[in-house]
């Protein structure tokens, strides 16, 4: 049967959704968007596929990618068994922002978990995202997965737009481009396969939302559960501009501003608006003000360091969010990356 494709936005035609597709089936990569950033996709069940990912990327192949499902997939497919929170979690969530790690079946290829027993599931809400893996999973007679990292070189700040992607990897990769993504940074990823809920990475999905619908917090990366603070001294180097950056408070950011002043040295500040005051002024200075809501920071916090990756500037400072759980996801990106800067001192 052919597959039901409806016009997935003004950007991208049907013509475009079933080319991309065809081209998946034959085993290539095609970017994509959702709604949390840019995926490099590559059909979930063709190890030369992810191969082709891991290389695309360059990326070391003990990294699990993500299996991308269409509104009508089926995760039951992929997984040994679907636990009862995963399906409670499944209907709260889906589509949308949160990965479940599950335990694999035996029959997916191992090279899309790196090597691990488990399987990273997401079902995607942007509506190109979904066109593409149903057009995707019609050839599949419904069965279809795209394996989807973010489609950035390994490490680096993922991808928000069609631009960024072609920057990342040059006009040889086929990319949709579905205009800028609405959440911006990575998804939630929580991990179901150890018998205790463990948030693996904090997203648009909070832990407290994910507490509120399993009836328990799920644990926190540092071990602690989702009511404790967050220990920074966990967080690993990633997501990293390739410009230096700072993330502190304001007060230890202001003897490292007078340095710069002294030594003419260009920097960028993003801090509130309130901080602006003498800093804003300094002909060295590029000063960025923060968005006050969490989710729109962090919907532009990547194309923020993209831009200031270009803006000709030897340091980034940025002023510490508070730590609260509206802005842990925040947090956790920029702390990633300033580790990667403070790994390389
Ligand atoms: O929002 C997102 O999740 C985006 C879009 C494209 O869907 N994808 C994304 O993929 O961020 P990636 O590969 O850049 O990050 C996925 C992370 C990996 O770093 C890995 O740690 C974790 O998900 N992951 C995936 N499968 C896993 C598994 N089976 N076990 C443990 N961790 C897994
Ligand atoms: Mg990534």
């Amino acid at each position: 049967p052919t597959p039901p494709i409806v016009s997935a936005t003004p950007f991208v035609t049907d013509a475009q959704i079933a080319e991309a597709a065809a081209l998946l089936d034959a085993g290539q990569l095609v970017a994509f968007p959702t709604e949390t950033v840019y995926g490099l996709g590559g059909d979930a069940e063709n190890p030369q596929a992810v191969a082709r990912i891991y290389e695309a990327k360059g990326r070391p192949a003990n990294h699990p990618v993500i299996v991308h499902l269409a509104p009508h997939g089926d995760p039951q497919y992929w997984v040994e068994h679907l636990p009862a929170d995963a399906q409670r979690l499944i209907d709260a969530f889906w589509p949308g922002p949160l990965t479940l790690i599950l335990k694999r079946a035996a029959r997916i290829p191992a090279a899309v978990s790196g090597g691990q027993d488990s399987v990273g599931l997401r079902c995607p809400s942007h509506p190109v995202a979904q066109a593409l893996l149903a057009a995707f999973g019609a050839r599949r007679g419904g069965h279809g997965g795209v394996a989807a990292p973010s489609a950035n070189r390994f490490g680096h700040v993922s991808p928000t737009t069609a631009q960024h992607v072609r920057d990342e990897f040059g006009a040889g990769v086929h990319v949709l481009d579905g205009g800028a993504c609405e959440v911006g940074i990575e998804s939630t990823i929580l991990d179901l396969s150890r018998g205790f809920p463990a948030l693996l990475r904090p997203g648009r999905v909070t832990p407290h939302e994910i507490a509120d619908v399993l009836g328990v917090a799920p644990r926190l990366p540092d071990g602690s559960d989702a009511t404790a603070p967050r220990a920074s001294g966990t967080l690993k180097a990633h997501y990293a501009p390739r410009t230096p950056l700072a993330l502190l408070p304001f007060e230890a950011l202001e003897p490292l501003l007078a340095q710069a002043r002294v030594s003419g040295t260009r920097v960028a500040l993003v801090a509130r608006a309130s901080r602006a005051g003498a800093w804003a002024d300094m002909a060295n200075v590029h000063f960025v003000a923060a968005p006050e809501d969490p989710h729109v920071y962090a919907r532009e916090l990547y194309g923020l360091l993209r831009a200031l990756d270009r803006a000709d500037v030897s340091r980034i400072f940025v002023e510490k969010l508070p730590d609260t759980p509206d802005w842990i996801a925040v947090n956790d990106r920029l702390g990633r990356a300033a580790a990667a800067f403070e790994a390389s001192e």
